[in-house]
């Protein structure tokens, strides 16, 4: 099928290499010229393993192409997806729904009648129909518009694109139902479950999967909270109750909590949403959800400052700064959070990441980004591993144990093998439990 991504982010990027290696024709569609550039280059232009190889076959292919504005040639397209950001407004917990609107006004003096337009990007329920009633009004006809919410993780997009768990089209006439099916056909024939839904619901899955995931790892970290006051040990206990099939044991890591452009944002936008339509009470609880993660961040700080006494001047070195490894993305990042909360107290913060820093440098100048991870270690008084990339988990202590004034470690994520840390002379203290065997 011919077909358009409009707005190429994380999302878009991903859907337009997805749909072109599933053997569609498409046209990315992309209003920033330097990202277009980039594109066109076959690079994504953020950190997203396998991504930028894939895209370069693709273009080589002749079916990926990208342009800045619609013409002839994408007007022609069966579908058209929009992907645009829904990021959170500055001024209250809500989702700006602005782009999709502009995407709306830029495609529909070149919208065909039996095209079908599919929103992709994470809205408040009833954005659609908003949607819907402005579309006609642009073009004078009733428009086909359904929805197709996207799962991806950053780290693994391109696989989750390409076989997710499921397939969820919302929908509310056959042509836009029939078009679904038609370019999905390659993942619906491997048996990836396909579900046809009405478009409110299309919507919310997606918020409500996003506030499940927010809401087991926040469970797990107030677990974590009563564990260390009780003497008790929160990793294991994840593991416990995870042995349970009805709990499972994915997404009960407890640490320093969930960041991303996707959680935080999709829980508050929830909030405001469900407060809107009048059963705020509904999901009033994730107000908790927020505030037990953001808790989390405090509370390492609150342990340097137990360890350390006054932070001011004290040099501490964050590992991490992505707000999760194998990604780039340091948006409501909780490393970036531990790194600033620790710079309000007065500490000179040093900050590491495999990739993430040039991010950083752009957002908070007044932290100290160093990219050798042997050298961040120079003259700290103590370190928070904060996001578990695979270079932390394998470092040797005993290499830059006398590096760090006061050797101390806090494990923010749960990840380091405690015995051989304490063994090079560390003092290793970790979220949701009391480290024993620190000397
Ligand atoms: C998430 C959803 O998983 C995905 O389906 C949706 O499309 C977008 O939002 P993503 O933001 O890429 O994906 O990250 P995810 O892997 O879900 O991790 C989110 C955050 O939770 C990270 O900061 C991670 O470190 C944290 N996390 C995850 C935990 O703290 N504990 C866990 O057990 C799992």
């Amino acid at each position: 099928m011919k077909i358009t991504v409009i707005g190429l982010g994380y999302l878009g990027a991903t859907h337009a290499v997805a749909m072109s290696k599933t053997g569609h024709q498409v046209i990315g569609l992309e209003k920033n010229p330097a990202k277009l550039e980039s594109l066109k280059q076959g690079k994504a232009g953020f950190f997203e393993p396998g991504l930028d190889e894939a895209l370069a076959v693709e273009i080589a292919s002749g079916r990926l192409t990208f342009q800045a504005d619609h013409d002839e040639n994408s007007a022609a397209a069966d579908l058209h997806f929009i992907c645009v950001g829904t990021p959170q407004t500055k001024e209250s917990l809500a989702a700006d729904t602005s782009y999709l609107f502009s995407a709306i006004e830029d495609l529909a003096p070149h919208l065909k009648p039996e095209s079908v337009v599919v929103g992709k990007s994470t809205v408040p329920v009833g954005t659609a129909a908003a949607l819907h009633s402005r579309l006609a009004e642009l073009t004078g006809f009733e428009p086909h518009l359904a929805w197709n919410p996207e799962f991806l993780r950053e780290g693994t997009a391109l696989e989750d694109s390409l076989r997710p768990d499921r397939l969820v089209v919302g929908v509310n006439d056959e042509r836009s139902e029939a078009a679904l099916r038609e370019v999905f056909a390659p993942m619906i024939a491997s048996g990836i479950p396909f579900l046809v839904v009405d478009i409110p619901t299309a919507e919310l899955v997606k918020a409500a999967a996003n506030a499940f995931l927010a809401t087991k790892i926040s469970f797990i970290n107030a677990m974590a909270e009563i564990a260390e006051v009780a003497g008790a040990d929160a990793s294991q206990l994840a593991e416990a109750i995870g042995y349970d099939e009805r709990i499972g044991n994915k997404f009960l890591r407890n640490g320093v909590g969930f960041g991303g452009g996707c959680l935080p944002k999709d829980i508050r936008a929830l909030m405001a949403r469900a407060e809107e339509l009048g059963v705020g009470q509904s999901v009033a609880y994730l107000k908790e959800i927020d505030n037990i993660n953001l808790r989390r961040r405090e509370r390492v700080v609150a342990m340097l400052e137990a360890e350390l006494g006054n932070l001011s001047k004290k040099r501490i070195l964050v590992l991490g700064a992505a707000f999760k490894p194998d990604s780039d993305d340091v948006r409501d990042s909780p490393a970036l959070g531990i790194a600033m909360l620790a710079y309000a107290k007065g500490a000179e913060v040093v900050i590491h990441d495999p990739v993430a820093l040039p991010g950083v440098a752009l957002k908070h100048p007044e932290l100290i980004g160093q990219q050798d991870l042997e050298k961040a270690f120079s003259d700290v008084e103590a370190v928070v591993l904060a996001t578990e990339w695979r270079e932390y988990r394998q470092l040797d202590p005993a290499t830059v144990v006398g590096k760090v004034a006061n050797a101390l470690i806090i494990d923010g994520r749960n990840v380091l093998d405690i015995n051989s840390w304490q063994h090079a002379g560390f003092k290793v203290l970790a979220l949701g439990k009391n480290v024993k065997g620190n000397k």
